[in-house]
């Protein structure tokens, strides 16, 4: 486990206290979180809170990001248009465990109305226990990103 991981959280109004649990989770598991909100359950956009979270992963000032909206796809969606971000959305531990290993993805999205709360738990804890492979995966990590 690397506990030296800076992690950033958000998401939309569709389950701020299913974020805020997942960030007591990572915080209790020892990394540095910042959960960046929103902190009311009033409507707002996904598009804004996943890019600011992204910025802020591209930027290196967090090694990780998670997200969270109603089904995770929009604002992994917005995330993904930062360059430089590999979010994907997870329903399975599995494939949590996956894009960290073989695409290296710096950022994780869930859906709050997809998914309960221990199955979202178990995916960020494979999210964050796995690392990066390199070799071959690195080759194709390389062609996403390049321009
Ligand atoms: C908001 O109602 C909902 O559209 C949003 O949370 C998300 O599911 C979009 O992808």
């Amino acid at each position: 486990m690397t506990a030296s991981k800076r992690i950033i959280l958000s998401s939309d109004h569709a389950d701020i206290e299913l974020r805020q649990t997942f960030a007591k989770h990572v915080q209790a598991r020892g990394f540095e979180v910042l959960d960046i909100g929103p902190t009311t359950s009033e409507s707002t956009h996904y598009p804004k809170h996943g890019q600011a979270a992204a910025e802020r992963v591209v930027s290196g000032e967090f090694d990780l990001g998670i997200l969270l909206c109603g089904t995770g796809q929009g604002i992994m969606m917005a995330a993904n248009k930062v360059k430089g971000i590999r979010c994907g959305v997870c329903s399975d531990v599995f494939s949590a465990r996956m894009i960290r290993q073989h695409n290296n993805a710096n950022m994780l999205s869930m859906g709050a109305r997809v998914i309960g709360e221990g199955l979202a738990l178990d995916i960020i804890d494979a999210f964050l226990d796995a690392e990066f492979e390199g070799g071959r995966h690195a080759t194709r990590v390389d062609m996403i990103e390049a321009d």
